[in-house]
C-alpha cells in the first residue's frame, strides 16, 4: 500500500489539494482534522471543557467515531449520528484546536488513523501525520502559506457558505490556532524532516494539483 502524508497549517490548502490528488490516484482520501473536530462536538455537546484532560479522557470510551465515504466523500459518524456539516462551524475550529492538544485524545485517535493506511493506499492530511501516524510514508509534503494569504481563503470559503464573518475574524482565529497547533507540546504541526516544502502562497490551485502529482510521480510509481 502507498501512503501519502500531506501536513500544514489550517487554510494552506492542503485538504483541498490532498482531495484532488487523490480522486486523479484512485487513492482514499483521509482528513484528520474532522476527527479532532468530532471530539470537539463531543465535548461541546456533554459540556467538557475541551481543555480539560482528565474529564474528556475519562469519557473517551464513550466517544464512538466512523468515517465512511458517501459518492467519493468522507463523512464523520458520532454515535452514527452524521456530524460532517456541524464539525465545520467557525467554533468547532478551536474546539478541535484545545482537544488536538490533548495526550489522550491524540493516542485515543492514532490507530484509528494508522488503521486506514493499512489497508488502501491513502493520501492523509493533518498536522503530523509525516511526523506520527505515518513516519513512513513514501511521500510527505508540508504545505504552508502566509497568515493573510491563507486567512483570504477561509474567508472567501466561509462567506461562499453563506457564513457571516468578517476577514478581520477569520485572520485573528487563524493566528491563534496556528500558536496553539504549533506551540503544543504533542505532535505539533511541523515538518517532518524528510518532508518536502512548499509554500504555495502564491500559486493557483491548478498548478499546486500539478506540482504535488509531479513530486508524488517522481517518488511512487504510480500513472496519473
Ligand atoms: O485540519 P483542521 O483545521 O480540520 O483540523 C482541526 C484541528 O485539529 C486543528 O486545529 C489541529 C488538529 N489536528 C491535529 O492536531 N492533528 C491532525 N492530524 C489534524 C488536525
Amino acid at each position: 500500500m502507498y501512503s501519502i502524508a500531506i501536513d500544514g497549517p489550517s487554510g494552506s490548502g492542503k485538504s483541498t489539494v490532498a482531495k484532488a490528488v487523490a480522486a486523479k490516484l484512485g487513492f482514499l482520501y483521509v482528513d484528520t482534522g474532522a476527527i479532532y473536530r468530532t471530539v470537539g462536538v463531543f465535548a461541546k455537546r456533554n459540556n467538557i471543557d475541551p481543555h480539560d484532560e482528565e474529564t474528556l479522557g475519562a469519557n473517551l470510551d464513550k466517544v464512538d467515531i466512523k468515517i465512511r465515504w458517501i459518492d467519493g466523500t468522507q463523512h464523520v459518524f458520532l454515535s452514527d449520528e452524521d456530524v460532517s456539516e456541524e464539525i465545520r462551524l467557525p467554533e468547532m475550529s478551536m474546539y478541535a484546536s484545545a482537544v488536538s492538544a490533548l495526550g489522550k485524545v491524540r493516542a485515543f485517535l492514532l490507530q484509528m488513523q494508522r488503521d486506514f493506511a493499512k489497508t488502501n493506499n491513502v493520501i492523509m492530511d493533518g498536522r503530523d501525520i509525516g511526523t506520527v501516524v505515518l513516519p513512513d510514508a513514501d511521500v510527505k509534503i508540508f504545505m504552508y502559506a502566509t497568515s493573510e494569504a491563507r486567512a483570504k481563503r477561509r474567508y472567501k470559503e466561509l462567506l461562499e457558505k453563506g457564513k457571516e464573518v468578517t476577514y478581520e475574524e477569520v485572520l485573528s482565529d487563524m493566528i491563534e490556532r496556528d500558536k496553539n497547533d504549533s506551540s503544543r507540546a504533542l505532535a505539533p504541526c511541523k515538518p517532518a524532516e524528510d518532508a518536502i516544502m512548499m509554500d504555495n502562497s502564491e500559486m493557483s490551485l491548478e498548478i499546486n494539483i500539478e506540482k504535488v502529482l509531479e513530486i508524488i510521480n517522481e517518488k511512487i510509481n504510480v500513472a496519473v
